[in-house]
């Protein structure tokens, strides 16, 4: 649970970078004049950098290890947020937060995997959902930075609080040990032997533990592009894909980033109901995702996401049509607030935790951190991809098509749960990785023999 806590740190980091600059840029904006395309630039600076870190970090992850990657990681957080705090021209402003978005894009996903690897298969869920939890506590906490600088319009001390949790992470992560797992494929079984028994605090089943993994690690291959797209990981390779991209196109980031313009076109138009509106959503998304630590080992991964997605579609059905007529209304004020709300829970307790764990566990070892960083890669496109086609889409089919796209992707969502997702509660990853080597596929992930507990 320690160390599960120190690698969530990761997602304090995530949350707080990606929130923070909401209300920095708007002195930014008048402090240096900037034009609508420099302050898309600044705001967006962050997304374009987390693409470029899951995409170019997934041979390092295998190959350096999980703990070490995000030991560099956690340097480049605070070297990225200096330069950004301490720039004299927007330009600096933008290769800093691009530096802080290769952080983000690596720990995005280096850390659930790296969780996921240290925890005991009967807690894996929860133990890698505290990263979600720390990623909505880590926006939320930006806000609260960004309301108490906003006062004296202190932007440089918005993006500097930022070092503070940096720091702490790289000490925190100094006091860790490797991921067993890695160790072991590193044929270091010795050092993977004692941090089992430290995990589990019972010899006996640490040595099962071992000898599960070095079973896997006999099979005859080395982590490459090569063995990522063989044949036998094809099924992981389109359900962790499959899960990235819908926990984008869902909407989730339209909602988060527009939320104040959603309800201003629903008629709610004072900064202050704004305000209180980001601030409700920030609470719902820390509530429901606390819910969802408790059931995601219990009740599972898949009936979680399927009633998710289920309320998800229900809440983008209901603000379809809350906006069918363009007049604001008492009753379309009421369903916007109610369904965006709802909407956010949904998610919070479904694919927002459950994607990021789905994609650290059921890629095979050797190629775990490849696989993870090729989904990761694939959901930030798809998050630049929401986030700029919003206000287009709206533009062409008003609000209320915009949603009904997005409840057409959640009921797609659905269906490639119900039909493609396997239950991964309690099943060990080395379980997942055998089931893949004998062939079977997709729901029957992980179904091969239990461990006797
Ligand atoms: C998603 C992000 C989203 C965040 C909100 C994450 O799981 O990947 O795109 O902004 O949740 O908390």
């Amino acid at each position: 649970m320690g160390i599960a806590a120190i690698a969530a740190l990761a997602g304090i980091l995530f949350g707080f970078d990606m929130g923070v600059v909401s209300g920095a840029i708007l002195f930014i904006k008048t402090e240096f004049n900037l034009s609508a395309q420099a302050n898309g630039l600044v705001v967006s600076a962050v997304l374009l950098g987390a693409l470029l870190g899951a995409m170019m970090s997934g041979l390092l992850t295998d190959n350096l290890g999980r703990r070490k990657l995000l030991l560099i990681d956690a340097l480049i957080f605070i070297f990225g947020t200096i330069v950004t705090a301490v720039s004299p021209d927007i330009v600096l402003i933008i290769i800093g937060r691009i530096v802080v978005g290769i952080a983000i894009g690596v720990a995005s996903y280096v850390a659930p995997l790296y969780i996921s690897e240290i925890s005991p298969a009967k807690y894996r869920g929860a133990l890698v959902c505290l990263n979600q939890l720390a990623i909505t506590l880590g926006i939320l906490i930006s806000y609260i930075v960004d309301y108490h600088y906003a006062q004296e319009g202190l932007w440089r001390w918005m993006f500097a609080a930022g070092v503070i949790p940096a720091i702490v992470f790289f000490f925190g992560l100094m006091l860790l040990p490797d991921s067993p797992r890695w160790m072991a494929s590193k044929g270091h079984i010795h050092q993977a032997l004692i941090t089992l028994e430290r995990i589990y605090k019972n010899k006996k089943m640490a040595l099962y533990e071992l000898s599960a993994i070095e079973r896997t690690l006999d099979q005859p291959s080395s982590g490459s592009w090569r063995v990522l797209f063989s044949p036998f990981i094809r099924s992981t390779l389109t359900i962790g894909v499959g899960l990235a991209i819908l926990q984008q196109i869902t909407g989730i980031n339209a909602i988060i980033y527009y939320a104040p313009t959603i309800l201003q076109m629903a008629g709610l138009e004072s900064a202050t109901a704004a305000i209180y509106a980001t601030i409700g959503m920030g609470v719902v998304f820390v509530l429901f995702t606390i819910i969802a630590l408790p059931l995601i080992d219990t009740l599972g991964r898949r009936p979680l996401l399927l009633m998710g997605l289920s309320g998800m579609a229900i809440s983008l059905l209901a603000l379809s049509i809350a906006f069918v007529s363009t007049e604001p209304s008492q009753l379309m004020r009421w369903l916007s607030m109610v369904g965006m709300l709802t909407y956010i829970g949904c998610f919070a307790f479904s694919l927002g935790p459950i994607m990021w764990l789905m994609i650290s566990e059921i890629y095979p070892l050797k190629v775990r951190g490849l696989g993870a960083s090729l989904a990761t890669t694939v959901n930030w496109a798809s998050n630049i991809l929401v986030a700029y086609s919003f206000l287009t889409l709206v533009e062409l089919f008003k609000l209320s098509g915009t949603f009904c796209i997005y409840f057409a992707a959640s009921i797609l969502g659905i269906l490639f749960v119900y039909f493609l997702v396997p239950e991964t509660k309690h099943v060990t990853l080395e379980q997942i990785e055998e089931s893949l080597r004998a062939g079977l596929s997709f729901r029957r992930l992980g179904k091969v023999d239990e461990p006797k507990k």
